[in-house]
């Protein structure tokens, strides 16, 4: 007989709420590592993207699974669609589009400031580069912005790129941002940081998601403040 650990809860949770997180893709397991130590926090949780597309009786799935997951949040919603149906208790959505970032500000105008977003909206490059650079400032110290199928950075379709280096994917800013992390290594007189640079404290790529977390970033270069000079980091 075999004592078998139950799945974790979030894998549970998205099974029985029928979201596309598990089974579809592979998204739940990666959520139940980042979310799980703030779980029982009154947390402010916003999703771009309801699901059910045009059907105004569909969609919910994932705003119900955080409310089940996280006891105390008030759970937000943005969908471009009149998604207004699936409002209860502690779920609330909005309607615009989420590179709209006028319709953000009045999101967050609203909701007050987030601890978590997560982008399973359009997908399109441009919108989650919009979305990002919107939202992301207005997440608290500590807080954890997801990106979901980041895949689309490679396809055309979505306004990706063929080529992996190509500017204005989704996938070239996160990439850039992890250079950020490194800002005050960098041999380049006079280069001043970017609010990016000095508030994404961490970032984890997984197959097709990303996490960012924001915090403050702005410890100095060890050998730089050593006045070590850069020539000789720079090498023969
Ligand atoms: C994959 S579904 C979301 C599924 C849901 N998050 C879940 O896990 O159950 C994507 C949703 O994004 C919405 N969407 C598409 N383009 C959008 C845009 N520009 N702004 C906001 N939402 C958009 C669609 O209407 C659709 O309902």
């Amino acid at each position: 007989m075999g004592l078998e650990r139950p799945p974790p809860d979030l894998v549970r949770l998205a099974t029985l709420h029928r979201t596309d997180k598990w089974g579809r893709h592979w998204y739940a397991r990666h959520y139940q590592t980042h979310f799980e130590p703030r779980r029982l926090e009154p947390l402010t949780l916003l999703e771009i993207g309801v699901g059910g597309y045009e059907d105004p009786a569909k969609g919910g799935e994932s705003l119900r699974m955080w409310k089940a997951y996280f006891p105390n949040a008030r759970i937000f919603g943005l969908d471009v669609f009149d998604k207004s149906g699936v409002e209860e208790d502690r779920i609330r959505v909005f309607q615009g589009s989420q590179e709209d970032r006028g319709f953000l500000e009045r999101v967050v105008d609203a909701t007050g400031p987030l601890d978590i977003v997560i982008d399973d909206g359009s997908h399109q490059n441009a919108h989650v580069i919009a979305s990002f650079e919107a939202l992301f400032p207005r997440l608290r110290e500590g807080g954890i912005y997801a990106v979901e199928d980041t895949q689309t950075a490679y396809w055309p379709r979505y306004g990706g790129s063929l080529d992996v280096d190509a500017p204005h994917t989704s996938m070239r800013l996160f990439k850039r941002l992890a250079d950020g992390l490194n800002h005050a290594e960098l041999i380049r007189p006079g280069y001043t940081p970017s609010f990016f640079d000095l508030n994404v404290a961490s970032l984890h790529f997984y197959h097709n998601m990303v996490f960012a977390y924001r915090g403050r970033n702005d410890a100095e270069s060890n050998m730089l403040r050593a006045n070590v000079p850069p020539a000789w980091l720079v090498g023969p």
